[in-house]
């Protein structure tokens, strides 16, 4: 089975920065990849935060954390992913933009190159089919907050290889996370079950039923949720949850998809929860 050892991850976003860390905390060098100096500021910001926060428990020490952050390198340019074993893609959840990505990778990577994507939701065979290697393309699917969720899904495409699945799978073991493998479909198993449960919640809010502080209250209290799906899609990012919404809906053509018309016009009104510090909740440190 190949080894994957040098990592690529390409978007600085909420979960990018989060794999970075990850990788980088469990040995790995990394390349942070992002279209811009300030988003790559802004993860080592996030990435530096979220270390503290593992010092201040005790369960890693100052020159582990200074560790983890040296073997991570940026770049605002794809050419430092030439000599990575895998890349995973953690950019905007529309399909023509990551099928953008994997034809600019396949002139840039040598043909042995995984290529996994971090989408939520779209079809990994529609963008397998977006590179001149689709064997090689998979979906290895992470959690939000990255360094807390124990879950990586694995997205099979349908033209993904045995040793590409088997490589992967190694790694996220070998990153601390639980991996479980679900069939290519819309949303895989996750988000097929929790982004509907949010635009549900959020339908409750448009219809004037309770408040949304009430309806988290209430899913925290009547179904020991750790947090309700109101907070869930601010921490998400409600323009991720259309975006899963509108795969689904499109994908499936099935009405019980439909995206919420109030989770449409917070995504207008750039109202996308604690990455812009308004959304059902409002976070002025953002
Ligand atoms: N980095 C490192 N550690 C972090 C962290 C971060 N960014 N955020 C939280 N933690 C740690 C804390 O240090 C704390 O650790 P201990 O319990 O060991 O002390 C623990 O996580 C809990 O944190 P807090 O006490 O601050 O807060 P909390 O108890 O309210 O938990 C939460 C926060 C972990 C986010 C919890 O509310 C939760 O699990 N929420 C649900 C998250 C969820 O469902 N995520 C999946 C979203 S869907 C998705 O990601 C897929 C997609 O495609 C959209
Ligand atoms: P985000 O908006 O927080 O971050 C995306 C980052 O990608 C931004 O920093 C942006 O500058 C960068 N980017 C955009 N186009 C780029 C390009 N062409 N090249 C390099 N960088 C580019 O998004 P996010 O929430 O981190 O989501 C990223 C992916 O992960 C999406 O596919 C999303 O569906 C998926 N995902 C999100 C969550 C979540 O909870 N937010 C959970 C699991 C999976």
């Amino acid at each position: 089975m190949t080894t994957l050892q040098a990592i690529g991850v390409i978007g600085a976003g909420t979960m990018g920065n989060g794999i970075a860390q990850v990788c980088a905390a469990a040995g790995f060098p990394v390349v942070l990849q992002d279209l811009s100096q300030a988003a790559l500021d802004r993860a080592r910001k996030t990435m530096e935060g979220s270390l503290a926060r593992q010092i201040k428990k005790g369960t890693l020490t100052d020159t582990q954390a200074a560790d983890t952050l040296a073997r991570i390198t940026t770049a605002t340019t794809l050419d430092p992913m030439a000599d990575r074993d895998i890349v995973i893609e953690a950019i905007v959840e529309k399909l023509e933009v990551k099928a953008g990505i994997l034809g600019k990778l396949d002139q840039i990577c040598p043909e042995q190159t995984v290529f996994a994507s971090n989408t939520s939701s779209i079809s990994l065979t529609q963008l397998a089919a977006a590179s001149a290697h689709p064997g090689r393309v998979i979906g290895m699917h992470f959690f939000n907050p990255v360094p807390v969720m124990q879950l990586v899904e694995i997205i099979r495409a349908l033209q993904t290889t045995d040793a590409v699945s088997d490589a992967v799978t190694a790694l996220t073991r070998a990153i601390g996370k639980t991996p479980r493998v679900s069939k290519d479909s819309y949303g895989f198993i996750v988000n097929r079950l929790l982004a509907p449960q949010i635009n549900e919640a959020i339908n409750c809010v448009y219809e004037g039923l309770a408040t949304a502080e009430d309806i988290d209250s209430m899913m925290k209290l009547g179904a020991n949720h750790p947090m309700g799906p109101l907070a869930l899609g601010d921490l998400i990012g409600l323009d991720v949850v259309l975006n899963i919404m509108e795969t689904l809906y499109q994908g499936f053509d099935d009405p019980k998809y439909r995206p919420s018309p109030l989770l449409k016009q917070m995504v207008h009104a750039g109202y996308l929860g604690r990455k812009t510090g308004k959304g059902f909740g409002s976070y002025p440190a953002a």
